[in-house]
């Protein structure tokens, strides 16, 4: 179950934690994975892992809050590898880097939701729209976007512009879900509570998790495998929450 053999997957934001974890765990059940990442180290350091434990992987570097590189990087990758049957949209900044100033929505300008709608919601929109015309025509494909529980419930620590993105994740991937149906193509999301790749540190936030710790990037890859494989082809526009029951809806 769940093989993914001769499948080209594209994860992107996948240099650490989240998208690293969703890389290596497709590539272990086959596919070959376009690891991107806006920071190129971190992209090869994936791959690195991959080919260590005798997977297939290539790194590319793009942001995918740019519309034209992103296609041309789908582009690349339908020369190279094929064409991308599973996109991850994992880019964003909702991981240890967003442990950063978090101000109240009233102190906060146009530039700052620009900076956070950029990666996490253009660029979802600008990934999905480079590969959709190659999985209808193949009447194929796997579209999967990483959000948050954030877009999901309100939370008073200073993240509305991240929350407004990652909500528009949801509604988009419910509405491009729909649109593609016909095409075989299937279009989920993952809304993930807390997860990091050193949890120590943060052991505090477990006693608040109804299952006692903070996630790993392994949690959600798991997901994204099942999502990803040929079984999963009766499960389309759903948000499925993996986070310990931090939040259960
Ligand atoms: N880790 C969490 O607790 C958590 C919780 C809820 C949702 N999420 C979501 O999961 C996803 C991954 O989170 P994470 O914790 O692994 O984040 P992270 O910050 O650890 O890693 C994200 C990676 O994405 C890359 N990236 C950022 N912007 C990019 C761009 N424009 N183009 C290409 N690459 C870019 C970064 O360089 C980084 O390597 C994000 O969408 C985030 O919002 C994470």
């Amino acid at each position: 179950m769940f093989v993914l053999d001769g499948k080209v997957a594209l994860v992107t934001g996948a240099g650490q934690n989240v998208g690293a974890g969703i890389a290596r765990t497709l590539a272990a059940q086959g596919a070959t994975v376009i690891v991107n990442d806006f920071h190129l180290d971190r992209a090869e350091r994936t791959v690195a892992a991959i080919v260590e434990a005798g997977g297939e992987a290539r790194a590319l570097r793009f942001d995918v809050s740019d519309f034209a590189a992103v296609g041309e990087a789908v582009a690349d990758i339908a020369s190279t590898e094929g064409p991308v049957d599973i996109l991850v949209n994992n880019a964003g900044t909702g991981g240890p880097e967003r442990l950063m100033p978090m101000e109240p929505f009233a102190a906060t300008s146009p530039d700052d939701w620009a900076t956070i709608l950029a990666p996490n919601l253009y660029g979802v929109l600008n990934c999905s729209r480079a590969v959709l015309g190659g999985m209808i025509q193949r009447q194929h494909g796997r579209i999967i976007t990483v959000s948050s529980s954030a877009g999901q419930e309100g939370l008073p620590i200073g993240i509305a512009s991240y929350s407004a993105a990652k909500a528009g994740q949801i509604g988009f991937m419910r509405s491009i879900a729909a649109e593609n149906a016909k095409y075989g193509i299937t279009c989920n999301t993952i809304s993930l509570g807390l997860v990091l790749e050193d949890a120590s540190a943060l052991q505090h936030y477990a006693d608040a998790i109804p299952l006692g710790r903070v996630g790993k990037p392994e949690d959600p890859a798991y997901l994204a495998v099942y999502l990803s494989s040929d079984e999963a082809d009766w499960i389309t526009g759903q948000t499925i929450g993996v986070n310990g029951g931090s939040l259960m809806i």
